[in-house]
């Protein structure tokens, strides 16, 4: 049979695989209360403009919350010959109220409706995402509250430079997820016009109110120009970019887990709740869940780049390339919610190895910078010879084994004959982190002044 919505020039059916390949309920079925919320702000705005009779508008606003109702009783049949949300939607609302729904579609396009929909689900998805990045902040501020004093090795290179504190370290992570929710904020205010009344291109010659539909929906203003308001998808390769960035922070994150959880550094122990186990050795705790949290980065920028690469290229206004942008955005937007949830889960889970934090900075002779410090503030070398003369010491402690404090004066003034005892007072880690007091450093107050401020700015 021909199509009922376009059947007028039409005399027979598509072909089997020309509706598979055309439909896109399966898909799109989640934008159903996108869908409903945008036909009654268009409904409602017809009828005051006198375009519809007040009964007409009144059964379509009716038809359309039944139609809404069965969808979440489950009660509702999706069916690919209607092709995608939209008509499914208003073929049911045809079948419950009858002829007045034929009339929902005045001075309307699928084209304006579907942009209008997905640009309100994605700014909904922005806030669902936002408030579980906050989530994850609120975490990670409250391990690094414990652990504002707790000494680690910081390292550049993998290899160990310069003490710092775990909760410095964590902090580090709060600041690029508030930067990741800034751009998700300006990218939810750039979204926010209407395309609504749009219709196909080139508007409508009824006389509607798109700033009516407009503020009905929640939108700041209808888009200013009707190609583009069908057109513009960047505003999902923003959403996009700023979950792949965030999924980049989250894998170095989960990165990090990984390396802290592995053997030979036992910062961290995750629980059996954040573990699994190995079906033959019998030993074994793996942290599955961060290098999951690592991998799916992958989905997420392949997600982004799907979508930019449909989208180069076409021509105004509206292609049916355009209907697969919300796959990758959904699929993205379920991987960002699960990486963000399993991550906060390990990060209120994991047990922090104080000792052995401890333990790791005694090794790698991370106060050889404090130690160059005091000579040039105390002796007056320039920077450059106390790196020298510090070089020479660390390869003196190197050779007999022990940590920096450990090796005797003489043995320094060797090196340098002017070093006094007073040099120990540099050479402890804590002495070293308590040090670090320039704004942004790590030492333990700072850290505690950082995570105030932290919870005024993210939370
Ligand atoms: N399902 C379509 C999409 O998602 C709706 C718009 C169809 N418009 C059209 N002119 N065929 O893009």
């Amino acid at each position: 049979d021909a199509n009922k919505m376009w059947g007028g020039r039409f005399a027979a059916g598509p072909a089997a695989i020309m509706q598979q390949i055309n439909a896109s309920i399966d898909i799109d079925k989640r934008l159903y209360a996108e869908d409903i919320e945008g036909s009654k702000a268009h409904a409602r705005m017809l009828a005051k403009q006198g375009i519809l009779t007040p009964a007409d508008g009144k059964a379509i606003i009716n038809g359309l919350d039944a139609v809404k109702a069965e969808i979440e009783a489950g009660r509702f049949t999706f069916k690919t010959a209607l092709e995608d949300i939209h008509m499914n939607v208003e073929a049911r609302l045809r079948e419950l109220i009858g002829d007045a729904a034929g009339r929902l579609h005045t001075a309307r396009s699928r084209n304006d409706q579907v942009a209008t929909d997905f640009k309100l689900w994605t700014r909904r998805a922005i806030d669902e995402v936002s408030a579980a990045a906050r989530d994850l902040v609120a975490a990670l501020l409250d391990r690094a509250e414990q652990h504002a004093g707790t000494v680690m090795p910081g390292f550049t290179h993998l290899q160990p430079a310069q003490p710092i504190t775990f909760g410095h370290h964590l902090m580090a992570y709060v600041e690029m997820f508030g930067r990741d929710l800034g751009r998700l904020a300006d990218c939810r205010a750039r979204l926010n016009e209407c395309p609504l009344g749009a219709a196909a291109l080139a508007g409508t010659s009824f006389p509607i109110d798109r700033h009516a539909t407009a503020t009905a929906l929640g939108f700041d203003r209808p888009s200013a120009n009707s190609l583009d308001a069908v057109s513009d998808r960047d505003f999902a390769l923003e959403y996009l970019s700023g979950l792949s960035i965030l999924a980049v922070h989250l894998s170095r994150l989960a990165e990090e887990i990984v390396i802290w959880m592995s053997d030979g550094f036992r910062y961290i122990t995750l629980s059996d709740a954040f573990t699994t186990g190995s079906s033959i050795m019998p030993q074994k705790r793996n942290p599955d869940a961060a290098e999951l949290v690592r991998a799916k980065a992958g989905q997420v920028i392949g997600s982004l780049n799907q979508l930019l690469i449909i989208l180069k290229g076409l021509p105004l206004a509206y292609g049916k390339d355009m209907q697969d942008d919300k796959a990758p955005t959904f699929a993205a937007t379920d991987t960002i919610a699960l990486c963000l949830a399993a991550t906060a889960g390990m990060i209120r889970d994991m047990t922090v190895n104080e000792a052995r934090l401890r333990e790791a900075t005694k090794g790698g002779f991370l106060t050889a910078t404090d130690l160059a410090d005091w000579l040039v503030r105390v002796l007056g070398l320039p920077f450059r010879d106390a790196h020298h003369v510090t070089g020479s010491i660390v390869a003196k402690a190197e050779a007999a084994g022990c940590q920096l404090h450990e090796l005797p004066l003489a043995e320094m003034q060797q090196i340098e004959p002017k070093i006094t005892t007073a040099v120990f007072d540099v050479l402890g880690v804590d002495q070293s982190v308590a040090s670090r007091k320039s704004f942004g450093g790590t030492a333990p107050d700072n850290v505690r002044r950082a995570i105030g401020a932290a919870k005024e700015r993210f939370l």
